[in-house]
């Protein structure tokens, strides 16, 4: 059941750009006059800054910043993705807690959300460096309805999503290096790892890993990766309101899931390859110990690279790294 605080702060967020009466709030919420004017009181304690003018009514003029379980879910507008949000100040890898959670039940689309990880997962076994309030950290648990064998197209679509946030919202121009990385020129901002608990046809939950560097400076980064990595910061000059920006992808998220599952890959397929990075150039691809070159095609329905090797042939390539040719090769 949503709290009264949370529908006043949706209510008001929907009607940002003007006064909302106090008579209004009342009607809505079917609340009176003195309980609303204390609940703003509460809200001004969690951070919120409401304006508050006789004869017109309540406007949010500023959010607080600090990212909480109630800040995020005041005015997120998802229907079931965020709808359990478990926030910590600091963990090893909200990666853990999300299987954790998952393996006790927890409900499809539980989110779990942290300022600090101390010893965060990247894909390969890599670290994962996750900088104390600098960037979004969380753990999507989803128990989607599809073969396992389908599982690395949410990775793909996940990427579409950040994609399209970096790009819609922030007016940023994002490249995905497949199958995960989120580039902005030449370098990754963002990382997604997702694992999965399966059976030989049936998903028993996967857990989508989110990693993005958004207000970052360059003292931020680990040293050894400041040439391949940045933050949106360091891209745009300005800081992000990270509680926002999350609400911004898990809406973005829910919707686009929504549509994958009804109408399968196709359409994410298209998205995916308006942002693939460095399509139709020459690469490496590494697998184990093996290297083979070839020029990036596209991405297959089931979500795998396509390379086209020297030889011509078009094959898949389903797991594996990529390195390109540096552009005079
Ligand atoms: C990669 O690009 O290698 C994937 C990075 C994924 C990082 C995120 S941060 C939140 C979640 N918790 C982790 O420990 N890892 C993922």
């Amino acid at each position: 059941m949503e709290s009264t605080r949370s529908r006043i702060i949706n209510f008001l967020s929907e009607n940002q750009d003007t006064y909302v009466s106090g008579q209004d709030i009342s009607n809505e919420l079917e609340i009176s006059r003195s309980a609303i004017w204390k609940h703003m009181k509460e809200l001004e304690k969690d951070g919120y800054v409401i304006e508050a003018r006789p004869n017109k009514g309540y406007r949010i003029i500023e959010s607080p910043s600090k990212v909480s379980e109630n800040t995020l879910q005041w005015g997120l507008s998802t229907e079931w993705l965020g709808k359990s949000i478990i926030h910590k100040e600091s963990t090893s890898s909200t990666q853990i807690i999300a299987h954790k959670l998952a393996m006790e039940n927890a409900e499809h689309g539980t989110v779990v959300i942290a300022n600090e990880q101390t010893a965060g997962k990247g894909r390969l076994n890599r670290e994962w460096h996750s900088a104390k309030y600098k960037g979004i950290w969380l753990s999507l648990v989803l128990r989607p309805n599809i073969l396992p064998n389908l599982a690395p197209q949410l990775t793909l679509l996940c990427a579409t999503v950040l994609a399209t946030v970096l790009k819609e919202e922030l007016n940023l121009d994002p490249k995905i290096k497949w199958p995960n990385d989120i580039m902005l020129e030449d370098k990754k901002v963002a990382g997604i790892l997702t694992e999965m608990q399966a059976e030989q046809d049936k998903i028993n939950y996967i857990v989508i890993g989110i990693g993005m560097n958004v207000n970052h400076d360059m003292k931020d980064l680990p040293n050894d990766i400041q040439y391949r990595a940045t933050s949106l910061k360091l891209q745009s000059g300005k800081e992000w309101d990270i509680t926002k920006l999350i609400q911004s992808i898990l809406e973005r998220f829910e919707s686009t899931y929504m549509e994958y599952m009804q109408n399968g890959f196709s359409t994410i397929k298209e998205i995916w390859e308006s942002y693939g990075y460095r399509i139709g150039e020459k690469m490496h691809i590494k697998m184990f110990k093996e290297v083979k070159k070839a020029i990036l095609v596209g991405i297959a329905e089931d979500g795998a690279l396509l390379a086209q090797y020297e030889d011509g042939l078009v094959n898949k390539v389903f797991s594996g790294e990529i390195e390109w040719f540096s552009k005079t090769e």
